[in-house]
């Protein structure tokens, strides 16, 4: 089998446990709001993590299809997604700190509204494409910033030197989370400057 092959039955396979995991997500965000199932997870978490498997999947479903697209409108269309999933892991953080750690609540409750404005930048692209390398740098600076917070706090939890409800794993996959937007954001820039 070549290489092609190989992707194309990967992905298929891929496309087929995404469904299976949004339509799941789907079925505990609709128990959770008509209050049929008690989970300590925010609605909000749910409703998150299944726009992040309807969004691997929207890719997935491109890339299967071969499907060309307008570069620029791309760029424009994943950055107001992830610089709205950078807002939400800030607000994420904020409600899962003890109430006394006053300062870290305070840095991620102004990342929440950093990413919101950045997020907002992100959507008005789609009226004017001018203002696209602006708002890649912004938010390239911004995820950089947001992910160095993460880090710092994600090895505090580790060390036991921050008072919270996390887990270590959910502040190390947000991490990874921000890890990937600065690739794809250093791609971005690449193609801007074409
Ligand atoms: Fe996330």
């Amino acid at each position: 089998m070549n290489t092609v092959r190989m992707v194309e039955n990967l992905n298929n396979r891929a496309m087929g446990a995404a469904e299976q995991i949004a339509a799941f997500k789907t079925n505990v965000l609709q128990n959770v709001l008509s209050c049929r199932m008690f989970t300590t997870n925010y609605p909000l978490l749910i409703d998150h993590i299944l726009r992040e498997a309807k969004f691997y999947l929207r890719m997935l479903r491109k890339l299967q299809g071969r499907e060309e697209f307008d570069i620029a409108r791309e760029v424009a269309y994943q950055e107001t997604f992830w610089n709205r999933i950078m807002a939400e892991h800030s607000k994420f953080i904020r409600g899962l700190l003890d109430p006394t750690e006053v300062k870290l609540f305070d840095t991620a409750n102004n990342f929440g509204e950093r990413f919101d404005e950045l997020t907002e930048e992100a959507r008005k692209l789609f009226i004017n494409m001018g203002l696209l390398p602006l708002v890649t740098d912004r938010s390239l600076k911004n995820t950089v910033g947001i992910r160095d917070f993460k880090k710092q706090g994600t090895e505090g939890l580790i060390q036991c030197n921050i008072k919270s409800i996390a887990f270590p794993l959910l502040g190390d996959h947000v991490v990874r989370e921000a890890n990937h937007y600065i690739r794809v954001l250093k791609r971005f820039k690449q193609y801007n400057m074409k």
